[in-house]
């Protein structure tokens, strides 16, 4: 294979919060596995990275804890690039999008589009705040999903069914930063026409897949992207912490944060280049058509990185010399939960990455995440599941295998890698197997198959274990001495090529079994091979991986079932309100009549209900918690006099009243039998 020059990145977190195991396991573990494998196969590789450090997500933490938006980036952009080291990830650079380099960069993309008259003006309305006297872009609004009902839609975005739509869809939209309902106020922006580029982002996403074999779920996205249509897209927000418009008459806008987040890969290479001397370096990456680039992102960035980004890069391209790459392919994986709930900083269920490396070294946390990736579908991490795979794998089969291997040969052979005699079947069939595994592991890591991959390194370490124990050594090094000597050679040949392959799994564990073999990494490709000469000094054993005792699992499992119990969603601020603003909401007894599936739709249930003498259509976002044939005929609350609105297109006249759960299940409300339909609830 020839060399390749490749760009690598991993999704820029926002510097919000700490990262956690979610995070390690969605864009930054496999990308650095796969970043370590190709540089061990001599590649060119540029490894990107850096904190996300504007956008709504930022002021809102700043907002909830009465600091700056600077004092929040500057906290959790070194408490993340200290994670990130303890971690082991292998970053080329951890860059910010606070920097001037990368404020620049996005100014010079936005005047490339302003200048070829790529961006519409518009006026539109947008929510504003009238007791903040603000404007309440994207997170600081939130309402109920036109298009599925998540009754926890952001103001234009949908967590829940990945729609995108305009911020006047949204259903009963309440302002997060004072609670009342904001108004419509009208703005200008400019926009993006991304509908213009739809037809080729189409052949860009359908040939890449057709070169480089996209993931299904990735593909899968796209295409409901372009089958609902691209529209245009706000490049611009009223807000003041960001990128400025560099426009007059453009006071108080900012980028939309999504539209210079992206361009912080190519402005965090830029600011690599000019550290290493080399400022114009980056070109050679970014502007190369021989580049190859791969974007590591978790699944709720998937539109950015194959739809938003591209388009860009291509609008871009269609207006300069110089030409930008596109992303080759954008392995994006599904979330790991944190022992079977969603993690929640809020509900404190989960493990910040500090705190867990503060505890525990971080290759057994890789090694667990590794083996457990949410690449097809969302995985969990169980403290169980991390004991097991530390103590039964790294430490019973990995460790056990070199530990053994090292004692005897220092005991017997004083530490000299011994020769290889004649070959016995089981020795030629060894040392064959293990000649076949580092292109056996390539072709899963190409294809971000880590998780596969790393299955496969540690069934070498097993077919170790037995090639030792089937080859008796302790027996042979009374009877047959050079047969002995040979099981050791061949068995110290394996654990070279496992620390070799393991190296991007487990790096410091791989580079003490090195020290160990008084060795060092080689060609990916020579590594399958008899490379410790006969005679050549082995270094002292060290202990590898120490076994994690029960109690330190059921201290975790303890902490863990108080927070459940705990559990219950801290009460944000809520803002009070007077009694006539209670009275202005119309509680009413009501009997659902009739339900039904809504098509297409997970969540939602279509109800006549009965309302005294009325009768009400109701779209209700309970079908995760009720089949249809559960509720008829239950009498239950409804509030009477919600403005209609329209869900999947249908017409809904009232809100039923549920109990949520934690795991979201929903119980309706019990009503008398005896009390007449209609009566009001005050
Ligand atoms: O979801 C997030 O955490 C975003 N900050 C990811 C940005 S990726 C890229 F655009 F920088
Ligand atoms: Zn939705």
């Amino acid at each position: 294979m020839n060399k390749e020059k490749v760009i690598v990145t991993s999704a820029l977190p926002y510097a919000n919060g700490p990262i956690h195991l979610g995070h390690l396991s969605g864009a930054y573990l496999p990308a650095d596995i796969y970043v370590r494998y190709k540089r061990l196969n001599g590649n060119d590789i540029l490894y990107i990275c850096g904190s996300d450090e504007h956008g709504v997500p930022i002021t809102i933490t700043a907002d909830k804890e009465k600091i700056t938006p600077k004092d929040v980036i500057d906290r959790f952009h070194n408490l993340n690039r200290e994670s990130f080291e303890k971690f082991g990830m292998s970053f080329d650079i951890y860059s910010r999008t606070s920097l001037p380099e990368h404020h620049e960069t996005a100014k010079e993309f936005f005047l490339k589009y302003y200048n070829q008259g790529l961006l519409k003006e518009k006026k539109s309305l947008q929510f504003f705040d009238e007791s903040k006297k603000m404007f309440l872009p994207d997170r600081y609004v939130e309402g109920t999903c036109p298009k599925c009902g998540n009754e926890s839609a952001r103001s234009d975005e949908c967590e829940n069914c990945g729609a995108l739509y305009e911020q006047t869809e949204l259903i009963n939209p309440v302002s997060k930063i004072s609670g009342n309902r904001p108004i419509l106020k009208e703005t200008t922006h400019w926009y993006f026409p991304l509908n213009e580029f739809q037809e080729r982002l189409e052949k860009y996403v359908g040939d890449m897949n057709e070169k480089f074999g996209w993931k299904d779920t990735v593909l899968q996205y796209c295409k409901s992207w372009f089958k609902e249509g691209l529209t245009d897209r706000a490049y611009t927000r009223d807000l003041d912490w960001g990128v400025k418009v560099p426009l007059d008459g453009a006071e108080g806008k900012v980028f939309y944060v999504w539209f210079e987040a992206v361009l912080g890969y190519i402005s965090a290479t830029k600011e690599l280049s000019a550290k290493i001397g080399n400022p114009d370096l980056w070109k050679n990456y970014w502007q190369d058509s021989s580049t190859k680039y791969i974007a590591f992102i978790g699944k709720d960035n998937i539109v950015f990185h194959t739809i938003i980004f591209p388009a860009m890069l291509m609008a871009w391209n269609d207006a300069s010399e110089e030409k930008y790459i596109l992303p080759q392919n954008v392995p994006a994986n599904e979330f790991l939960n944190f022992e079977g709930k969603k993690f929640s900083k809020s509900r404190n269920w989960g493990i910040d990455a500090i705190d867990f490396l503060k505890e525990f070294p971080a290759d057994p946390l890789r090694y667990t995440l590794a083996a457990n990736l949410p690449e097809n579908r969302d995985t969990d991490f169980y403290w169980k599941e991390f004991q097991a795979r530390n103590n039964n794998e790294l430490a019973d089969i990995l460790g056990n295998f070199i530990n053994r291997t090292f004692t005897f040969v220092h005991k017997h052979f004083d530490g000299i890698v011994p020769n290889q005699n004649t070959l016995s079947e089981r020795d030629s069939e060894m040392l064959k197997l293990v000649e076949s595994y580092p292109s056996r592991i390539a072709e899963y890591f190409e294809r971000y198959k880590i998780k596969d991959g790393v299955a496969e390194i540690m069934n070498l370490a097993r077919a170790g274990n037995k090639y030792f124990n089937d080859s008796e050594p302790w027996k042979t090094i009374k009877s047959n001495r050079d047969e002995c000597a040979t099981t050791l050679n061949i068995s110290l040949q394996t654990i070279f090529t496992l620390a070799e392959l393991l190296s991007p799994v487990i790096p410091f564990s791989s580079e003490k079994i090195f020290k160990m073999l008084n060795s060092k990494s080689i060609d990916w490709k020579e590594s399958g091979k008899p490379n410790l000469t006969e005679g050549h000094k082995l270094g002292q054993p060290e202990i590898l991986f120490t076994k994690i005792e029960d109690s330190v699992i059921e201290t975790k499992m303890n902490i863990l079932s108080n927070s459940a119990e705990n559990n219950i969603e801290p009460m944000e601020e809520t803002p009070l309100i007077t009694y006539d603003d209670f009275m202005k909401v119309h509680l009413r007894v009501a009997k659902i009549i009739s339900a039904e599936k809504v098509a297409k739709s997970e969540k939602l249930l279509k109800l006549q209900v009965e309302l005294g003498e009325e009768k009400r259509q109701v779209i209700a976002g309970i079908a995760k918690s009720f089949s249809p044939e559960d509720i008829i005929n239950r009498k239950i609350i409804m509030v009477a006099n919600l403005k209609p609105a329209k869900l999947m297109g249908l017409e809904s006249q009232g809100m039923i009243l549920a109990l949520e759960d934690e795991s979201g299940k929903l119980t309706l409300l019990n009503v008398d039998e005896n009390i007449p339909l209609g009566t009001r609830a005050k």
